[in-house]
């Protein structure tokens, strides 16, 4: 790791981390091997697959993942219809105390879910208090096949259920409660804020979005198809980011709880927007199921960096960072306006994108005159189609002279 490692490292409430990066709760994460191998490569911690009673029989169908994939095959969703870890709560007992004796720095974190009945998660958190975990994380998000239960998601959309059964577990257990929210609602924010009145210590957000990835168009079979049938599943990877980054920036400026941001952090420019939203440290799923669990090399290595380049202290100094610029619409400027500029002429290569799309998307302001394209500043109205679409990034936004806008 480089040197400047001191400046990864972080706290999330009383838990402290080597780095912000921690495995979230699922497949990378469904037995002591994978947790062991993520730690000897870096992660800084890692939460369980989410740990349930034995008497809850997990049956998994296979197959249980469908992927929406870009021209170049590489993932930009994914969606999956699996359930919960189908190991016994003694084998999570064992390998939570032997995981924490060969890596006493490395944060684990215990996911777990029961029925509705609160006895049996004050049952659970105590089991994996006892064995040792370091911290306890309530999954009342997971928005497919348990929720049918009334658990899952079913149990997270209700702020009410979710103080109550926060309160339930805090009131045996010690060690930090986390709660996992779930972005399948309107309004994250007030069960965030039931979950701290319940007795949360810190909050993780988001877990999957409830979906249907698609229809095979040979068969007509829903996606993923078991059997020629399927279910609502929940979304993650690259395609949530935006979503994940929403809902941690609307808890962080409603509520000064610590933060876990979860959705589509793929590479280490993800994890400090979600630092830069007011997330403490990011949990990761999809993109380690994608390319394993090596990545945290380039995570770390290009976080550190970017802390570095940018005089960031550490992390903690970047927490936050871009929250006072996030607001009502209302409240943006109507006199700060850009255009669009040719910035690099000698790179368009007269595709006519933007001619195309600024006449039928945008302002008809965009043509081309000899195979270079020309932007007429009276009609251009600044709204930046243009500049997003053209592949070769000859055309930019530029601030109009302040105070001259349209
Ligand atoms: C295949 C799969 C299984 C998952 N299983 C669990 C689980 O058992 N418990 C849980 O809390 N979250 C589970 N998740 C949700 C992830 O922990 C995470 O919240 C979500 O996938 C968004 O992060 P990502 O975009 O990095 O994957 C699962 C996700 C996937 C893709």
């Amino acid at each position: 790791m480089p040197a400047t490692d001191s400046s990864l490292k972080t706290s999330v409430g009383t838990l402290s981390l080597n780095n912000p990066f921690l495995l979230s709760s699922g497949p990378t994460t469904a037995s002591g091997r994978q947790i062991r191998h993520a730690f000897r490569l870096g992660w800084a911690g890692a939460v369980t697959k989410t740990i349930v009673p034995d008497t809850m029989g997990i049956d998994d169908v296979s197959p249980r993942f469908a992927a929406w994939k870009g021209q170049d095959a590489g993932l930009l969703g994914f969606e999956n219809i699996e359930l919960l870890s189908k190991q016994k709560l003694s084998y999570w007992a064992g390998e939570i105390a032997a995981i924490k004796k060969e890596y006493p720095d490395r944060v684990l974190i215990a996911s777990i879910m029961a029925s509705p009945d609160p006895t049996e998660w004050q049952n659970l958190a105590t089991a994996v208090q006892n064995a040792g975990a370091d911290a306890v994380e309530l999954n009342v998000s997971c928005p497919h096949g348990m929720p049918e239960q009334g658990i899952g998601a079913a149990l997270g959309q209700h702020a009410g259920l979710v103080r109550e059964l926060t309160h339930a577990v805090r009131g045996v257990v010690g060690i930090p409660l986390i709660v996992k929210l779930t972005p399948n609602v309107t309004d994250i924010v007030p069960v965030a804020r039931a979950a701290v009145d319940g007795g949360a210590d810190i909050l993780s957000a988001i877990n999957t979005i409830q979906c249907l990835m698609g229809i095979d168009l040979n068969t007509l079979e829903p996606l993923p198809s078991v059997a020629g049938c399927s279910t609502y599943g929940g979304y993650s990877g690259p395609a949530v980011k935006p979503i994940g980054l929403r809902m941690i920036s609307e808890i962080a400026r409603e509520l000064s709880v610590p933060l876990m941001g979860i959705g589509g952090v793929s590479r280490w420019q993800d994890a400090a927007e979600y630092i830069a939203v007011g997330a403490s440290a990011v949990q990761v799923c999809t993109e380690v199921m994608w390319s394993g669990a090596g990545i945290i090399r380039d995570m770390t290595r290009g976080l550190s960096g970017y802390l570095a380049e940018k005089h960031f202290a550490d992390v903690g100094a970047l927490r936050g960072h871009a929250l006072p610029g996030i607001g009502t619409h209302a409240a943006l400027s109507r006199t700060d306006v850009s255009l669009a500029i040719i910035d690099f002429p000698e790179r368009c290569i007269s595709c006519g994108r933007c001619v195309t799309a600024c006449r039928d998307g945008g302002y008809d302001a965009v043509s081309l005159e000899e195979q270079h394209v020309v932007i007429d500043k009276n009609r251009c109205n600044g709204c930046g189609l243009c500049s997003l679409l053209c592949p070769e990034g000859v055309i930019v936004m530029q601030a109009r002279v302040h105070g001259q806008g349209k």
